[in-house]
């Protein structure tokens, strides 16, 4: 790696189903890290759907395809742009274009060394796409995880065909040690015992524990927050960004609160 450059920690943030949340854990796991500190970037890896465009209301006049014109970094908008604690890549302005993975493999390539995570928005996937180099989860975030080192965050979720579509993917991927799981469980359920997620999961991912939905996590999505407030994160989220290298240390609330008085190091 060149002098003064960072080490970058990309992840994809997929699932096996639709809405379990994948867009709000891309979302909030890039502001949990940004707000702590991390250069920090979010990519709406969504092309057909951007719904990360949509959230942080970006106009169609910028997107991945400035990365071959201005340059990667000057492509990314800047946090105070998107009101957010992380840098905003948009997805195409033009979602049909035929070249649209090789303007992804270039714009990660390209932000490798400036940030200290990139963060990708993806669609859900499943085994055959996994299998199939034309398309987004086979042609560009499989050889990115199988061979630059990038990391998977999957959202599963606990029952019905969000558990059964989730876990078939993970076994499509079969990638225990570059994916975690942030599993789901939705509004007024009963959150399946941790114990049990371990045990399903063993041999497939690690476990970062059960994000449930409750009216207060509801209202983040709901008023456009970014994320939870730094230092309120749950610990599903926490797990995730240690588990991606992060130091546990700094999303300690004690820390800010100045419980531990002066910093020892
Ligand atoms: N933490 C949360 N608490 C409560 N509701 C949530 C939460 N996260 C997401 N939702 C609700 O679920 C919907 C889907 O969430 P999100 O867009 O993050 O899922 P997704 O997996 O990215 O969906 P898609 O498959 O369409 O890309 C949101 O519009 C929101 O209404
Ligand atoms: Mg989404």
């Amino acid at each position: 790696m060149a002098k003064g450059k960072r080490h970058t920690a990309t992840a994809f943030v997929t699932g096996g189903s639709g809405g379990v949340g994948k867009s709000f854990t891309a979302r909030a796991l890039a502001q949990a890290l940004g707000s702590h500190g991390y250069v920090t970037l979010l990519v709406d890896g969504n092309p057909g759907q951007q719904s990360q465009r949509a959230f942080l209301g970006v106009d169609w006049s910028r997107g991945i395809e400035d990365v071959g014109i201005s340059g990667a970094m000057a492509s990314v908008l800047r946090p105070r742009e998107v009101k957010a604690a992380f840098g905003f890549l948009p997805g195409p302005m033009a979602p049909q274009d035929p070249d649209l993975l090789d303007r992804y493999g270039d714009a990660l390539v390209r932000l490798e060394g400036s940030c200290d995570f990139i963060i990708v928005d993806s669609d859900r996937l499943d085994g055959t796409q996994w299998d199939d180099s034309d398309t987004f989860a086979g042609g560009l975030i499989r050889p990115l995880v199988e061979k630059a080192g990038a990391r998977l965050v999957f959202r599963v979720g606990q029952s019905g065909s969000q558990l059964d579509d989730g876990m078939a993917a993970l076994s499509a991927v079969g990638l225990p040690e570059r994916t975690i799981v942030a599993a789901q469980c939705a509004g007024g359920r009963k959150p399946r015992p941790d114990r049990q997620w371990r045990d399903m999961l063993d041999g497939l991912a690690t476990y970062a524990g059960t994000d449930v939905w409750t009216g207060e996590s509801a209202r983040i999505v709901d008023t456009g927050l970014r994320g939870f407030e730094p230092g309120s994160e749950p610990d599903w989220l926490v797990r995730t960004a240690v588990w991606l290298g992060a130091d546990k240390s700094r999303f300690r609330k004690e820390r800010k609160g100045g419980l531990w008085g002066r910093r020892t190091r």
